[in-house]
């Protein structure tokens, strides 16, 4: 079992990265290193994220053997190429370099690029001895003060591996995006049957047990990185990823595991399972985890037209106030100093908002916002995992929102494998209140499968809350959003089902946002 790396070591290889950064040809020491592996080594594909004005994240991991903690590559540290062009037939070459790839990180690579112009495409490739990965395409975010009059992104969340295919991602693969952006439950930590769940393939015993050690969090990445729909959706568009709770256990909070307080066991988990997250996603070396933090929420800003917030509702939350589940409001959670961001990261939020120039102010984020009254009578009842556990923390949010007059907030939502279009209520007890905010929350890649679950639970509680302007619990897919200087539109992609890779997609409903007036409206 090999434990979480720590800041000081992880900085001192990536300074040796930089130090070999700037070289095409291996250095003389480094040539050594050059070992030979069992297999192809990019069995993971490649990815890039976090596109910047100046250049992205780019990805790829060396892991010949998927079915293997390290990959099946020897431990030791190898050099990996790579090249960064303007055309996908990588020719027109602007950017290359030598990355070193360690066993300490399970020989997972990170390049950030600089030096890049903004708002545009461009192709990237790495090469191990003679093998090359697949080629990837990336972005660079057009420049703050550049007039932007258009921008098309998807959205996703929650994507259980034995849950179904992820047919959603390939029918995403052949749309046209800037970017993708994911609101966690990118993996799931229980263990996996020998017949792959409801995919109904084969899968060794080491996947059996649910995922605590690092060795165990790093399978579970490469098993979901072996489906090749994922891989193609990570190299058509880069990505903005967050995190919920399952990246590490489920209706986690801070260091509390659920149900239950914190203790060294769950500590040195969620270290374990952060350093994983951190190795198979393209982050900035900034996110890196230290003193156990893994830094997630940051900003990315479109030119003037849309500034996205991507938030962290897991790592600095109050444990559930009232614990985990469906029952009435407890006391506790009126607490003013219950949190579900944290202070710091609220005032970021706050400050980045009241900052932003953006006609769109998009707060990407795990747990849904607006209030849902499971329509029980008295008390009432509410899921308190979601921002409905939370509820005076949330009223500080909206309270700024509508204070700050901040522009146009869209909240785009995951978790709950379900669709909800809600108007977000400066007070949601009173129908009447203004609506300061949209929220689109959407439905699972995969999690739920083709069951009918939450259609039946969820659908009769909806008429209770007249501010939800549209919910489905049975359908699986993505969410693509339009956006120009006027309107917002979201379209939800949903595909028929899940038993089959290639499932068709198809527009189940379209809704649109004004600009200047929140709240959604059905097309
Ligand atoms: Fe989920």
């Amino acid at each position: 079992m090999t434990g979480a790396m720590d800041r000081r070591e992880f900085l001192k290889f990536t300074g040796a990265l930089a130090g070999t950064a700037a070289f095409c040809q291996l250095r003389p020491d480094l040539a050594h290193a050059t070992t030979p592996l069992s297999g192809y080594p990019f069995t993971l594909g490649v990815a890039s994220g976090d596109p910047a004005t100046n250049g992205a994240v780019l990805w790829t991991r060396l892991a010949p053997e998927i079915y293997e903690p390290d990959g099946g590559v020897p431990h030791r540290r190898l050099p990996v190429q790579w090249r960064v062009a303007k055309d996908p037939g990588m020719r027109r070459i602007v950017r290359k370099g030598v990355t070193l790839a360690v066993p300490q990180l399970a020989h997972s690579v990170h390049v950030e690029l600089g030096g890049l112009e903004p708002g545009r495409e461009y192709f990237f490739q790495f090469k191990y001895r003679d093998e090359l990965s697949p080629v990837g395409r990336t972005v660079t975010a057009p420049s703050r003060w550049h007039s932007v009059p258009s921008l098309a992104f998807a959205f996703a969340s929650c994507q259980k591996w034995d849950d179904g295919y992820y047919s959603a991602y390939r029918r995403m693969a052949e749309e046209d995006f800037a970017f993708v952006v994911h609101l966690g439950d990118y993996l799931y930590e229980y263990g996996i049957d020998e017949h792959g769940g409801f995919r109904n393939v084969p899968v060794p015993d080491q996947f059996r047990p649910e995922t605590v050690t690092l060795d165990r969090y790093r399978l579970q990445y490469s098993l979901y990185k072996s489906d090749p729909d994922l891989r193609r959706a990570h190299e058509r568009f880069p990505w903005l990823i967050a995190w919920d709770d399952h990246e590490v256990q489920n209706d986690y909070a801070g260091l509390a595991p659920e149900g239950g307080e914190p203790n060294p066991e769950f500590t040195a988990r969620r270290a374990a399972a952060y350093q994983a997250f951190y190795e198979h996603i393209p982050l900035r070396a900034t996110a890196f985890p230290r003193r156990d933090e893994l830094r997630l929420y940051r900003r990315m800003t479109w030119g003037d037209l849309a500034e996205f917030s991507v938030l962290d509702a897991r790592q600095y939350r109050t444990d559930q106030p009232c614990g985990d589940g469906e029952f009435p409001r407890c006391e506790e959670s009126l607490d003013p100093a219950v949190t579900m961001l944290g202070r710091k990261q609220e005032r970021w939020l706050e400050d980045g908002l009241e900052d932003s120039r953006a006609r769109w102010n998009v707060i990407a984020q795990q747990v849904m916002m607006g209030q849902l009254d499971h329509d029980r009578g008295d008390p009432r009842i509410y899921w308190h995992d979601a921002w409905d556990g939370y509820p005076v923390a949330r009223q500080r949010i909206i309270d700024h929102l509508a204070r700050a007059r901040v522009r146009n907030p869209v909240l785009i939502t995951g978790d709950w494998h379900s669709t909800f279009v809600n108007d977000i209520k400066r007070d949601f007890s009173n129908p009447g209140s203004a609506t300061v905010a949209t929220e689109f929350v959407g439905t699972s890649i995969s999690s739920n499968g083709d069951f009918p679950v939450y259609g039946p639970y969820y659908g009769p509680m909806i008429d209770a809350n007249p501010h939800i302007k549209f919910f489905d619990g049975d359908r699986r897919g993505y969410v693509r959003c339009l956006l120009d200087r006027r309107q917002w539109r979201t379209d939800l992609r949903m595909v028929s089902t899940v038993s089959q890779s290639d499932a068709p997609v198809s527009t189940f409903a379209s809704f649109v946002v004004e600009n200047g007036r929140p709240g959604a409206v059905q097309v």
